[in-house]
């Protein structure tokens, strides 16, 4: 359980996020990717973040394997772990966005309750629940990090669709279908999604 500090109370900053966004002629969002490991999250993401770089707005991605080399460094993937490791990063999303930034998050969250969480930290219409639909057995087939063929031989416990559970999103703003479409076209419909 998390302690909480007593005495603490919120600082007002006169400089809100929607004038820090202003002066760089965007609006805050958090684009929030999940889906299996090796769904193509990653993948999408960085194609979504340099379509949107080259058109001039300041984005930056939070990547689940990236921040577990640092600020979640001491978590694993048992459940609480993977809970812990999703409030932080939204909680970093959240200043991002305060920061006025366009912020795509890639992570497996595989909780509904943690997703929700995430989602009830921005304001109506900042937050995008974009879920990379792609099987397991496609995901297991690819095998790109070859971390299913361990955890199936036993050597990775907690594994994500294996014996770790993936909740489906239920109402994503838009959901993926990597099997059916190239990355490109799926990175596109994610810029049109927000330019609309
Ligand atoms: S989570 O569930 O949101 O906390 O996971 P995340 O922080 O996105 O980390 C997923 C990446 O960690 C690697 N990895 C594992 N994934 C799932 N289950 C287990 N047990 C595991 N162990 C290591 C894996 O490379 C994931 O990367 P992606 O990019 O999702 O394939």
């Amino acid at each position: 359980a998390l302690r909480r500090a007593g005495n603490i109370h919120w600082q007002h900053l006169d400089v809100d996020k929607t004038a820090r966004a202003r002066i760089k002629g965007q609006q805050p969002r958090c684009l929030w990717f999940t889906g299996l490991s090796g769904s193509g999250k990653s993948t999408i993401a960085n194609l979504v973040d340099k379509r949107l770089h080259a058109m001039g707005y300041h984005t930056f991605i939070l990547d689940g394997d990236n921040v577990r080399h640092g600020l979640n460094k001491d978590l694993g993937f048992t459940d609480e772990d993977r809970v812990e490791n999703i409030r932080r990063v939204a909680e970093v999303a959240k200043l991002m966005a305060d920061a006025g930034l366009i912020v795509l998050v890639s992570f497996i969250s595989p909780f509904r309750a943690e997703r929700r969480m995430a989602r009830d930290l921005f304001a109506p219409g900042e937050f995008v629940e974009v879920y990379i639909d792609t099987p397991l057995a496609v995901a297991e087939e690819r095998d790109v990090k070859g971390l299913y063929a361990k955890a199936r031989a036993g050597q990775l416990r907690n594994f994500t669709g294996i014996d770790s559970p993936y909740e489906v999103p239920e109402a994503a703003e838009l959901e993926l279908d990597t099997v059916s479409d190239p990355a490109e076209r799926l990175a596109q419909r994610v810029i049109d999604y927000l330019i609309e």
